[in-house]
């Protein structure tokens, strides 16, 4: 490999593991990077890792899987998401993983980096396909439960595909949100019709927050839009379900009328990653429609202290083992009320990237190094992670499917998991490993 692709792949791989900064127990990569003795290190690794890779596996469901995406109306306020959902017998792999060179200028944004590094990023990624067909046909003749999926900071729409894609295979809709409360490290919108005829793309890049007094509450803010988002997009998704015209103002070849009377409008639920953690909360505090939520290792500074007494619905927080901190996990208890069905489980050796699609796009190597795979193998951790959700989801929202057999995986019985957290906090009043939620406090 020349020199030149080295160093570009060297700093690819490094600006990749700081998607999501929180990984605080971890070192630095970029500070790192200044010693050359590190960067020597790290070349003889690249050379025995596959980095720039993508391997995002294909859903482990009986359904082809489906993907396309949806952008209601004009302006900033208008709703726009990915959909992941079963397809008619399909199976291709022509969905593209990161569709616009924004994204990548904003991912540099987001990370601090020079935009000549979202050009590299944009070289190694901007190709990368999902083992989903894009626009094919819906898979008709039965209702769905639907899922809303909230990203977290710094991501949009489109980077867990993994998630998104297992979830469809095994029978759901999938409605993967992008936020416009500029903590998605890029999106954009139309300003009105002309615009998007002539496809003139309005663009919101990521917005840095400094630490400080005020962040408490711009965040809050931010998670606060975010959860009206997600509820703005299942009306959208009701309202097409229902048979009210709505037109794509993405203008694909995919016709929003087979989506008519296709969901089944009692089971709806809504999981979300780190900030998208926190939007799941929020969202569930303020829309009963969502009947239960999945936080995925979810980030809980943002969220208000009226919040966690305002959830009666089944909330189950999904950990790694790196990320949680004890702060974050006294919020997370405080959600520990009579009455209220409440589950957490850690998947061990996992890290915070474990969610995100970016786990699965570097060499095992490299991935491990800057923290985007933990020490356990990412399909593991995401198997996990999804079967104990199908599960929970099966559960709380009354399938009449076979995910009940992963229901040990809910209770953190696997070689890989433990019930509870392996954080230590100085409160007194919640053994979470033991809360089994009713009657616990
Ligand atoms: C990388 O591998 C090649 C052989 O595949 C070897 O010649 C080269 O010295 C290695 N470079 C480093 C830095 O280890
Ligand atoms: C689209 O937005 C316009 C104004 O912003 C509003 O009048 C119209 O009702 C919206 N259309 C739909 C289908 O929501
Ligand atoms: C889809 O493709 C995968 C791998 O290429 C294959 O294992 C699977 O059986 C295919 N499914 C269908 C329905 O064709
Ligand atoms: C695209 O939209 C922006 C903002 O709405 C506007 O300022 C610009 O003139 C438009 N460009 C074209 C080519 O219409
Ligand atoms: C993931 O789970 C499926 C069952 O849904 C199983 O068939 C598959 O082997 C698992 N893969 C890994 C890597 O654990
Ligand atoms: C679980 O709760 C019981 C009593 O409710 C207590 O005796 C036991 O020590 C607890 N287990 C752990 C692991 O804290």
């Amino acid at each position: 490999m020349a020199p030149h692709k080295l160093h570009a792949l060297l700093y690819l791989c490094s600006c990749l593991a700081l998607v999501y900064p929180f990984d605080r127990q971890d070192l630095n990569p970029v500070a790192h990077l200044k010693s050359s003795v590190w960067l020597n290190k790290v070349q003889a690794l690249m050379n025995a890792s596959n980095c720039g890779q993508t391997k995002i596996p294909r859903g482990n469901g009986p359904f082809s899987v489906g993907c396309t995406d949806l952008m209601s109306n004009y302006t900033k306020k208008s709703t726009f998401l990915r959909l992941y959902y079963p397809a008619k017998g399909d199976n291709r792999s022509d969905t593209v993983w990161i569709p616009n060179k924004e994204y990548f200028l904003g991912l540099s944004k987001f990370l601090g980096i020079q935009r000549f590094m979202g050009k590299i990023l944009q070289f190694f990624f901007g190709s990368t396909n999902i083992p989903a067909s894009w626009n094919s046909p819906l898979r008709t003749g039965e209702k769905y439960p639907l899922i809303i999926f909230s990203h977290g900071l710094g991501a949009f729409r489109t980077i867990y595909s993994a998630i998104g894609m297992e979830l469809a295979s095994q029978g759901f809709i999938v409605a993967a949100v992008e936020h416009r409360d500029e903590s998605a490290s890029a999106t954009y919108y139309f300003q009105d019709q002309c615009a998007a005829e002539i496809a003139n793309q309005s663009w919101i890049y990521f917005k840095i927050i400094k630490q400080g007094e005020r962040e408490q509450y711009q965040r809050n803010e931010q998670v606060r839009q975010r959860a009206k988002e997600c509820s703005q997009a299942l009306n959208l998704i009701l309202d097409i379900d229902s048979g009210k015209p709505e037109k794509n103002v993405l203008d694909l070849d995919f016709d929003l009328k087979q989506l008519e009377g296709s969901i089944d409008r009692n089971k709806i639920a809504i999981i979300g990653h780190s900030f998208g953690g926190a939007t799941v909360l929020q969202a569930l505090s303020e829309d009963q429609r969502f009947r239960c939520g999945i936080a995925l290792d979810a980030w809980m500074f943002p969220l208000g202290d009226e919040v966690y007494s305002r959830i009666p619905q089944p909330l189950f927080f999904i950990n790694s083992e790196r990320f949680q901190y004890p702060d974050n996990i006294e919020k997370m208890k405080k959600c520990y009320l009579p009455d209220r069905e409440r589950k957490m489980i850690t998947i061990l050796g996992s890290v915070h990237q474990n969610f995100a699609d970016f786990t699965f796009a570097t060499g095992k190597v490299i991935g491990y190094m800057f923290t985007l795979k933990g020490e356990i193998d990412s399909n593991v951790a995401l198997n996990l992670s999804n079967r104990a959700s199908l599960a929970f989801l099966q559960k709380h929202l009354g399938l009449q499917k076979d995910f009940d057999q992963w229901d040990t995986l809910v209770e953190g019985k696997d070689e890989n998991l433990i019930p509870g957290t392996n954080i230590v906090t100085s409160s007194q009043n919640a053994c979470l490993s033991n809360a089994t939620g009713v009657n616990s406090t």
